[in-house]
């Protein structure tokens, strides 16, 4: 049996080599605290899981949605974007439900990309970016994303012929993995991009609901003219603690969302109804859970930022976002970097390298584990690194 060749030009995991020794050291008996994934460490709001609870035994939620989302889903995002962003939707055109902005985000690369043509991709960025891009037969192009530029890619370097053959370019503010928020007339930029390179520009926003220190972050759809050339993929994974829930919507540009529904109806059925009914519950009365959300990661950024001082790691507090994105000290690799945290203090770290060329010279820290473990954490990182 032989795997198809797009299976086979994805990338090589970069985690493996670090797995393999997590789990050496965890069959040693050590207490191994990871730092590495980035999943919400507390419960799905209670107003969420009633919501489901009570949609779950209406027979009405029994049978295959449909794709297009049940009319209230759609009226509640488009409630949600006027209020939140201030952005006005079409709930009959320009929404509906994605079974998580992971399968969102890959399909729309089926939709859009044939063999030849290519993605623009964050670089670093969400793996299924680069990914995405080549399980579709087509290529990606990474858009190195600089800590001297704010991490915000430099369109006008991307070179002529990749510009012709892009079809899709991902972007993701506030940004996995650099905590990066949205630097200032980028997204203006972005929009004239897309427009003078027929490219349809995708934002990720799974991490806009949070954020620290009153900043607000803003959807790409509020900038003008980003709806006749982008959509927006807004996840409710991050911020209403439901990873497990696969729940976004993608929002936008009709046209493409009418390719992606077409595209889906051959693919899945849709989200279960009472899922969408109980994400109706979050985008409706949810924002106090993900606020409070944001206050807990923020006492965790500044737990951490603390600690990588204390050991001479020199680290911009993020803004937004589940992640503190930091320089390795001078003389190692990322990939070094971590196995060192690991061997010395049973601390797993990701390798910026992880998500692509650019993130090299960076470690990831995800503060999804509860307070007294990353305390915990951070101790080790003290006594083991510090000095
Ligand atoms: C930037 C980014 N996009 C998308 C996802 C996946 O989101 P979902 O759970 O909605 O599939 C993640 C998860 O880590 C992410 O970091």
């Amino acid at each position: 049996m032989k795997p198809s060749s797009r299976l086979e030009r994805i990338p090589p995991y970069l985690f493996a080599e670090l797995e393999r020794k997590i789990a050496a050291k965890k069959a040693e008996g050590i207490d191994v605290i990871s730092l590495g994934i980035g999943d919400p460490d507390t419960p799905t709001p209670g107003l969420v899981v009633d919501a489901l609870s009570a949609a779950a035994t209406d027979p009405g939620t029994h049978q295959y949605p449909s794709n297009r989302g049940r009319p209230e889903f759609r009226r509640a995002v488009a409630d949600f974007y006027a209020r939140r962003f201030g952005v006005e939707l079409d709930p009959d055109t320009e929404i509906i439900p994605a079974l998580g902005a992971k399968e969102c985000i890959f399909n729309l690369n089926l939709a859009f990309l044939d063999a030849g043509d290519a993605a623009l991709a964050a670089d670093p960025g969400y793996p299924v970016y680069t990914g995405g891009p080549v399980l579709a037969g087509a290529d990606s192009v990474a858009l190195p994303l600089l800590p001297e530029r704010g991490f915000a890619p430099d369109l006008d370097a991307v070179p002529a012929a990749d510009r012709e053959r892009a079809r899709l370019l991902f972007l993701n503010y506030p940004n996995n993995p650099t905590g990066a928020v949205v630097p200032d007339g980028l997204f203006e930029q972005t929009v004239a991009f897309a427009r003078a390179h027929d490219i349809l520009a995708v934002h990720d926003a799974s991490y806009t609901e949070t954020t620290f220190d009153g900043y607000v972050a803003p959807s790409f759809l509020a900038t003008p003219g980003a709806k006749e050339v982008g959509v927006e993929v807004f996840s409710l994974s991050k911020g209403y603690n439901m990873t497990g829930w696969r729940t976004a919507a993608i929002v936008g540009r009709a046209e493409a969302i009418d390719s992606y529904w077409r595209l889906k109806t051959n693919i899945d059925s849709g989200m279960f109804e009472a899922v969408q009914v109980a994400a109706v519950a979050a985008l409706e009365r949810g924002g106090d859970a993900a606020a409070t959300m944001s206050e807990v990661y923020r006492g965790r950024r500044d737990l951490v930022c603390d600690a990588l001082r204390d050991i001479g790691v020199e680290v911009n507090p993020p803004k937004a976002t589940i992640y503190v994105w930091a320089p390795v000290p001078a003389g190692h690799s990322s990939a070094s970097y971590c196995e060192l945290v690991l061997e010395e203090s049973a601390v797993v770290l990701s390798p910026g390298s992880a998500y692509g060329a650019s993130g090299e010279g960076f470690f990831r820290i995800s503060l999804t584990v509860p307070d007294e473990r990353l305390g915990e954490a951070v101790e080790r990182l003290r006594s083991s690194l510090g000095g």
